[in-house]
């Protein structure tokens, strides 16, 4: 049984989301794939199954799996730590093998129970990285239920609906910093600024003015008006201090060859990504500045038994 779920890039609304605010999240033609089949032990690419090393896994084994011992292999082409989602990505094929060997694929099932994964192991988080990773294409989450609803999730008081976003062609260029910068601590310190600092609850608010109008310039392909959105939420994110130097230096330098750029998903390191036709000069900026360009294409689909 073998199973993928491709990674995500957030084109709009990070860590606002996580205030409910809305947010845009495409998938990506880099994919994770895994194979789970039963076995004598637990064993996950040829190691015991550890909640340390396979934090992920091990939640989504103990929370979700009644059988018998199960070997979990996986295979990635997301770099880890990257911003591209290759936790959610994991947590998504795991549960879609899990699933696929009981009850069958459900996708509004499988997106609640990966969110309910990655909480538990990132803490406070939105559902957004895992829905995208289970529907694919893109998807548009608000505290609001819009048309092209697809599932609704709830955790303590929080309720988000996700929605189907069709995305146009888009030519996007991902720089990698190689930095690694786990989720969960850069969620907690946009959290303690928002509680303390009235500026920042408006400037969470404001990203996500950005969202609704970004999933608006999505629908009509408006990529003059995506990029200077871009732009505006990266400024955002950088006074909401989840931006680095790396990050900074990266969008700086593929300014004069790309519509806009902004950091994406959790930032402090991980990756930006550039709205571009000039992909070749832009990847030459990047790998300048010390990132590792990777030219990524949308409107890919979601999990999928492989
Ligand atoms: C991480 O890809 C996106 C964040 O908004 C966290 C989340 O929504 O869970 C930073």
């Amino acid at each position: 049984m073998m199973i993928s779920a491709p990674g995500k890039l957030i084109l709009f609304g990070e860590h606002a989301v996580v205030f409910g605010e809305p947010a845009v999240a495409l998938a990506v033609d880099l994919r994770m794939r895994c194979e789970a089949f039963r076995s004598p032990t637990y064993r996950v690419n040829g190691q015991a199954l550890s909640p340390d090393r396979h934090a992920y896994i091990f939640s989504a084994i103990s929370r979700y799996w009644k059988g018998e011992p199960l070997t979990v292999n996986t295979v990635s082409e997301i770099p880890s730590g990257s911003g591209l989602g290759s936790s959610a990505a994991v947590t998504v094929s795991v549960l879609g093998g899990l699933m696929s060997l009981s009850t069958g694929m459900d996708e509004p099932l499988l997106a609640e129970r990966a969110f309910q994964v990655e909480s538990e192991v990132q803490g406070r988080a939105s559902p957004i990285d895992t829905s995208v990773s289970t529907h694919g294409n893109g998807v548009y989450l608000d505290t609001e239920r819009g048309d092209d609803h697809l599932w609704s999730i709830s955790m303590d008081t929080r309720r988000w609906h996700i929605h189907h976003l069709e995305v146009p062609e888009l030519s996007l260029v991902v720089g990698y910093t190689g930095i690694h910068a786990p989720t969960g601590p850069l969620v907690s310190s946009v959290k303690r600024l928002v509680s303390t600092d009235p500026k920042a609850r408006r400037w969470v608010e404001e990203i996500g003015e950005i969202s609704r109008e970004g999933a608006r310039a999505l629908r009509r392909n408006d990529q003059e008006g995506l990029g200077e959105l871009m732009d505006r939420n990266h400024r955002l994110l950088a006074s909401l201090g989840v931006s680095s130097p790396q990050l900074d230096a990266l969008v700086e330098a593929v300014r004069p060859y790309s519509r806009g750029a902004k950091l994406t998903g959790a930032g402090g390191g991980g990756s930006m990504v550039a709205l571009t036709d000039r992909v070749r000069e832009t990847s030459v900026a990047i790998r300048k500045n010390g990132g590792r360009p990777i030219a990524v294409h949308t409107g890919v689909p979601g999990v999928r038994v492989e």
